[in-house]
């Protein structure tokens, strides 16, 4: 049975970065909510991160996403995929890719069940301008590999960004529907503070409008319990179908209301929420100092009470 939070939330699932290490410059990237603190030296052994697994299973939490900056940049990403996938029901990946078509197979044998892979363009020269890299054809293999590899549903995750790729989106819905992916339309995020500044502003692009398009051209849509996330199938070219999810969490109350998740930052903390950074709770101390299962439940538990939804009605 997975812990209730202090506002009725069923926390079953944990994200957890196993580096800040990135092989890209996405010029949005919001780096998971890590500020690039013990760079090089903060890295979790996987024992470690198995332990931290191992604990959150016992909490009640099911599912566990991997990810990094780039978690495929660790040369042991396979031993810690191992080491994790045996106390969880569900075990996923965000990588941006590149490396993919390389793991995708050892992956999927160390008991990685699917992935989500950065995605902001169906071509090379959007590709190019918003990672800093000429690197469209690996990530294609990489998709292509990963659901050769059976590492599914393979998620698109396209960051939406005004003027870079906002015109893309119909061709993206079009390749993610070809090669069998679901395309989520990912609304450039930021904290309260940020989303003030002349950045932000100049690349945010409101997705309400897109959903209410997706909406009236969905022959279904599904609502997600996770962070109440809608999903529309729409028809698409020779009678297929195409899936694509919306992820919009600015300003939406009902996103963070609904939110189940809880982080493990690269370094070693639980981290309730990406984007508050004063809440966070030390496990790795503790698991290096070879504290009881039970004191790390304890730990578990009052960074699950530390939760606190950031947007509010
Ligand atoms: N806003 C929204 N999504 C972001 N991601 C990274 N930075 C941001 C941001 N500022 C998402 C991308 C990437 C994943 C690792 O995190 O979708 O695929």
């Amino acid at each position: 049975m997975s812990m209730l939070d202090r506002y009725g939330r069923q926390i079953n699932n944990m994200r957890i970065s196993v580096t800040q290490q990135c092989n890209l410059d996405c010029f949005y990237c919001h780096h998971e909510g890590e500020d690039g603190h013990f760079i090089g030296n903060g890295h979790m052994k996987p024992e470690e991160i198995g332990k931290i697994a191992e604990i959150a299973s016992k909490v009640g939490i099911e599912k566990l996403k991997i990810t990094g900056g780039e978690p495929l940049l660790r040369r042991d990403i396979i031993d810690i995929v191992g080491r994790t996938a045996k106390h969880m029901k569900e075990v996923s990946m965000t990588t941006n890719g590149v490396l993919l078509s390389e793991y995708a197979d050892e992956l999927r044998k160390a008991g990685l069940n699917r992935v989500n892979i950065s995605f902001d363009a169906p071509e090379p020269n959007t590709f190019q301008r918003i990672t800093k890299s000429d690197v469209f054809d690996d990530v294609r293999d990489g998709v292509c590999a990963a659901q050769n590899a059976g590492l599914t549903p393979v998620k698109l995750n396209m960051v939406v960004l005004k003027g870079i790729n906002d015109h893309h989106i119909p061709q993206a819905i079009e390749f993610a529907s070809k090669v069998g992916a679901i395309l989520q339309l990912i609304e450039f995020e930021s904290s309260c503070e940020g989303a003030n500044s002349s950045f932000f502003k100049r690349y945010h692009f409101d997705l309400c409008e897109m959903e209410e398009e997706l909406n009236n051209r969905a022959c279904e849509v599904r609502q997600r319990n996770m962070q109440r996330r809608k999903k529309y199938i729409l028809p698409s070219e020779n009678n297929g179908t195409a899936e694509v999810e919306i992820v919009r969490g600015m300003h939406n109350s009902k996103f963070c209301e609904n939110c189940t998740r809880l982080r493990v930052t690269s370094t070693g903390e639980l981290k309730p929420c990406l984007l508050i950074n004063d809440n966070h709770i030390n496990i790795i101390d503790s698991i290096r100092n070879g504290a009881e299962d039970e004191e790390l439940m304890n730990m578990f538990k009052k960074a699950i009470l530390l939760k606190e939804p950031y947007w509010r009605a």
